[in-house]
């Protein structure tokens, strides 16, 4: 992954941040994903009046992806859109683990700018089946 990478990631990010629909938490997030191919899906939260129905940027990116045939991921930044940290939740950091068990996590805040983390430091022993991807 190159530093240009993570800029545009960053920036894909952050523009999609402002597409949340989060009338509730007032907390709106944006991912995008970088495909092996190259590739870049974005993703914000989606909240909903029944709270447990909210969808994470994470897994809207994931989903994107997903459905347009794309499965094996190498990167994913997230940030919010009024720059304060948003580290991914338990649940996506599972559901990223799916598709990009080796994949490196950028977050983006204002007080602390860029950081990358490997998704396995995030998620130790994350659970995985071996299938085919
Ligand atoms: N949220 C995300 O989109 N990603 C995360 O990893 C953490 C939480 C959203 C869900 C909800 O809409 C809002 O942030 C507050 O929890």
């Amino acid at each position: 992954m190159t530093q240009q990478d993570v800029q545009a990631l960053i920036s894909h990010a952050q523009t999609v941040a402002k597409a949340a629909y989060a009338p509730y938490s007032h907390f709106s997030v944006g991912a995008a994903l970088l495909a092996e191919d190259g590739r870049i899906f974005t993703g914000c939260n989606v909240e909903n009046a029944s709270y447990g129905a909210t969808i994470c940027a994470e897994r809207c990116a994931v989903a994107k992806a997903v459905s347009e045939g794309i499965r094996r991921f190498t990167a994913i930044a997230i940030c919010t859109a009024d720059g304060t940290p948003a580290p991914p939740c338990g649940i996506c950091r599972q559901v990223l683990f799916e598709f990009m068990p080796e994949g490196k996590v950028i977050l983006w805040s204002e007080e602390k700018g860029t950081e990358i983390f490997s998704l396995s430091a995030l998620l130790p022993l994350g659970f995985r089946l071996e299938n085919e991807r």
